[in-house]
């Protein structure tokens, strides 16, 4: 009997395993998009339909699919539908979709069968202001010619249907947030770790227990990711279900890293605010919190932070082109409205460019005094030169556009060309908020005119037909608006070659039928050396694979990253510049650091620049501290001798002072680190960090800096610890008080994510 027991209890666990088996071989995953997307209800994430190849087909049909996700729902019911996901051109074709329903948080999962849409409600509501875990199944029903949409929901069936015939699918994008209707709505809130794929044949294409892992897995990445206790229902769920939550306790039980397994009494916190990334919770809430060109800021953090895979972040392109191109987005819009050019100061201090410029000087300063007076006195080069400055807010000098046009103005009015040029480009643009362009456009077209029939530059000539089809395009200065012509100048404009002109006739060819894309492709890609716009286009070609482009995510980053970076919030680094001109290093240390966290390689090259400085800094610094001077000269002399000299004059002699034993140790620490231009034979970096810990011991500042390096970079014998070296580098400081390693060293984690972040931003 119990030999039969057995045995049946075997041959069910063979069928089961077989079973098993079976399922998992057919299975197979199309899509993981890995990291968190914030949807504002107006975003839209495409997804081509060759990236889900497996619920993708022109009026085919598939038996059997899933698509899993997390759900964040910020915002409570509203009385329009709010789209999670939506694929199909329209509303005839919505295999598989699902949203939440007007007026409730409950959510809606549908399917266009043969018979027309096939849906079901959920009996579950999502849970506001927390995550919840969906999965969608689509397969055969075992044992019948059926076939089962289900919907789970945090890793428990919600609800199902039964459907005759399988679901007839389309070729259409897959959407995230905002479906295809004009009107519709995206719901508000956190989407994260969508993953779409399909099953076999003949069987469901998860089981009920992968269903439970990929929910288990989900809230463990998202706890790591937001660094919050998102994963209130999962902690409490598990605990449940292991009897574990004790009576009375306030905090949020969390699960460890095994699967199953829950640590008691472990709290889920919300991690420090001092590291150099903010949390990305903060991060997420203002992105699609703030308004207009304040999200910025945090969105380049969490593209890059996605595009490298940093804090924790899952490394996904898909991920951080969202929020790459939700940036140059923004970006792009507000670069088109008047006096929004901003410059990219991409200067490296190590260049000391400092000498030759003048941005902390302002309008003050002497040779601004000097230009007016030469414009004053006739010189039209120093009219433009101050009309530049006023322009883009050079040198120190307040963007103002009246000041600019003022000088332009002179700069003409005394004979030159591009003072005419840009006057007139200013009237015609309406750079100047107020009144005063006031039949500007007539003006602007008389002064191109002028420069077309005298002139034989072609920088000139092109700056005017660009001009010119400007005039024509908008109908300005009496003209009426006509796109054909306008055309025709830019051509000319770009022939010329004017970058600008290659963009404005790439932006009318790119609107006009599609036929003329690729047309149009060719003429941003002459624009996108010059023009960040260009960028933003060729951008959205890469992510799509429009205008004859392959589809390509990476460069598709790329371009619209030179579109995101041109805004107000690269300001950052003209204040960096401007900050380090002034002396003013914990300011400038500051800009770059916010710089460098929106993704500008050069304030991370900045930043390094300013470590190195510390460095020799820190050098002066022990010479002032411990007025060795003539210890330091007696090694200088010979510094062959200095292993000798410090170990066995000073260390061996029964006078030395403890400051004068840190200063030894801390000299043989530099020599058995660097090796022979230190005076020792060989480098043995052990032996460096004996004698720095003694220095350290007997509170030598310097030890504590070079100590610290050791641990930050590592060497032969020594293993990085950056725990170590910040807490050396944060000790140092308390004792020194005043050096700029103190500064940098400042809040831990700041140097080495700023650090870490450059070094992967260097390999772009
Ligand atoms: C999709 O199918 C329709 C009708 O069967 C056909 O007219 C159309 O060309 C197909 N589209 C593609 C992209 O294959
Ligand atoms: C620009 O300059 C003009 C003339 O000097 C001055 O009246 C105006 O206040 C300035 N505008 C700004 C925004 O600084
Ligand atoms: C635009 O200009 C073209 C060429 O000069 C002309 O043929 C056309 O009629 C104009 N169109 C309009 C709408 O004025
Ligand atoms: C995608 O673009 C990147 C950078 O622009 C390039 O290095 C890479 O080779 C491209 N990939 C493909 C498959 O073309
Ligand atoms: C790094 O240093 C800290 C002390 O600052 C220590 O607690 C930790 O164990 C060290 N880590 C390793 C990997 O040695």
């Amino acid at each position: 009997m119990r030999e039969r027991g057995c045995r049946l209890l075997f041959l069910f666990l063979f069928a089961c395993l077989a079973l098993l088996h079976g399922a998992l071989a057919e299975t197979g995953t199309d899509l993981i998009l890995g990291g968190v997307i914030s949807t504002d209800g107006e975003v839209q994430h495409k997804i081509p339909s060759s990236d889900v190849p497996g619920i993708s087909g022109n009026g085919t049909c598939t038996s059997s699919f899933y698509v899993s996700l997390s759900v964040y729902l910020g915002e409570d019911a509203t009385e329009h539908f709010r789209g999670i996901f939506f694929k199909g051109r329209d509303n005839t074709e919505r295999t598989p979709s699902i949203w939440l329903v007007p007026h409730t948080n409950q959510v809606t999962y549908r399917v266009m069968g043969e018979q027309g849409e096939v849906w079901a409600t959920s009996r579950r509501e999502l849970k506001l202001e927390s995550w919840s875990h969906l999965v969608l199944t689509f397969g055969k029903k075992m044992g019948s010619k059926n076939f089962v949409m289900r919907l789970y929901i945090d890793g428990e069936i919600d609800s199902e249907i039964e459907l005759r015939s399988p679901p007839v699918l389309n070729d259409a994008d897959f959407l995230l947030g905002k479906d295809v209707g004009a009107t519709s709505k995206g719901f508000v809130g956190l989407l994260s770790q969508l993953e779409v794929g399909t099953g076999g044949e003949s069987f469901y294409p998860l089981l009920d227990c992968e269903v439970r892992q990929k929910f288990a897995s989900a809230a463990r990445n998202l706890r790591k990711i937001t660094r919050r206790d998102h994963s209130l229902w999962t902690c409490q769920r598990e605990a449940d279900l292991a009897d574990l939550v004790k009576p009375g306790h306030q905090g949020v039980l969390c699960p460890t890293h095994d699967d199953d397994a829950v640590d008691e009494g472990e709290e889920c916190s919300i991690e420090g605010k001092g590291s150099v990334f903010e949390g990305n919770w903060e991060l997420l809430r203002k992105s699609h919190e703030a308004k207009g060109n304040e999200k910025i800021p945090a969105i380049l953090q969490l593209a890059w932070k996605n595009w490298l895979g940093l804090d924790q972040n899952p490394k996904s392109c898909h991920t951080a082109l969202f929020y790459m191109q939700m940036a140059s987005s923004i970006a792009s819009t507000n670069y088109q409205r008047p006096g929004q050019q901003f410059s990219v100061e991409e200067v490296l201090l190590s260049e000391r460019v400092h000498q030759s410029r003048q941005d902390n000087a302002g309008t003050d300063a002497d040779d601004s005094w000097a230009l007016k007076t030469m414009a004053e006195g006739g010189s039209a080069d120093a009219a433009l030169t101050l009309a530049n400055r006023h322009f883009y807010g050079h040198n120190g000098f307040p963007k103002n556009m009246t000041e600019a046009l003022s000088y332009f103005k002179m700069a003409h009015d005394l004979g030159s060309d591009v003072g005419s040029i840009a006057l007139a480009k200013m009237l015609l643009r309406g750079d100047l908020v107020d009144g005063a362009a006031q039949g500007g456009g007539q003006r602007a077209i008389e002064l191109y005119q002028g420069i077309t029939t005298r002139s034989v530059d072609r920088l000139h000539l092109s700056e005017s037909y660009n001009g010119l089809g400007f005039a024509h395009f908008y109908g300005k200065g009496g003209l009426e608006p006509n796109r054909t012509e306008a055309l025709a100048n830019f051509e000319e404009a770009a022939s010329l070659g004017s970058s600008q002109g290659a963009l404005n006739a790439a932006l009318i060819l790119n609107d006009e039928d599609p036929g003329h894309k690729a047309r149009a492709v060719e003429y941003f890609k002459v624009a996108a050396k010059n023009s960040a716009l260009a960028n933003h286009y060729l951008g959205q070609f890469k992510a799509y694979g429009e205008g004859g482009e392959e589809r390509n995510c990476s460069s598709a980053f790329e371009h619209f990253w030179q579109m995101a970076k041109i805004g107000p919030w690269a300001n950052e680094l003209s204040t960096g510049l401007k900050s380090y001109l002034d002396g003013d290093l914990d300011g400038a240390y500051a800009a770059y650091k916010r710089a460098a966290q929106l993704g500008y390689s050069i304030a991370g090259y900045n930043i390094l620049f300013l470590l190195d400085s510390r460095r020799s800094k820190r050098n002066n610094g022990l010479r002032r501290l411990l007025g060795r001077d003539e210890g330091e000269r007696f090694l200088a002399d010979d510094p062959a001798d200095t292993r000798v000299v410090l170990e066995d004059v000073i260390l061996g002699g029964v006078e030395a002072t403890d400051v004068l034993k840190g200063w030894a140790h801390q000299k043989l620490g530099d020599c058995y680190l660097f090796g022979d231009t230190h005076g020792c034979a060989e480098a043995k970096p052990t032996k460096a960090v004996e004698h720095y810990e003694e220095a350290v011991l007997r509170g030598n500042v310097a030890a504590y800096f070079s100590l610290g390096d050791v641990h930050f970079f590592g060497a032969d014998g020594v293993e990085r610890n950056e725990t170590e070296a910040f807490r050396l580098f944060r000790q140092g400081h308390e004792r020194s008080g005043r050096e700029l390693a103190s500064l940098l060293a400042l809040g831990s984690y700041s140097i080495l994510s700023v650090l870490g972040f450059l070094k992967r931003v260097l390999v772009l």
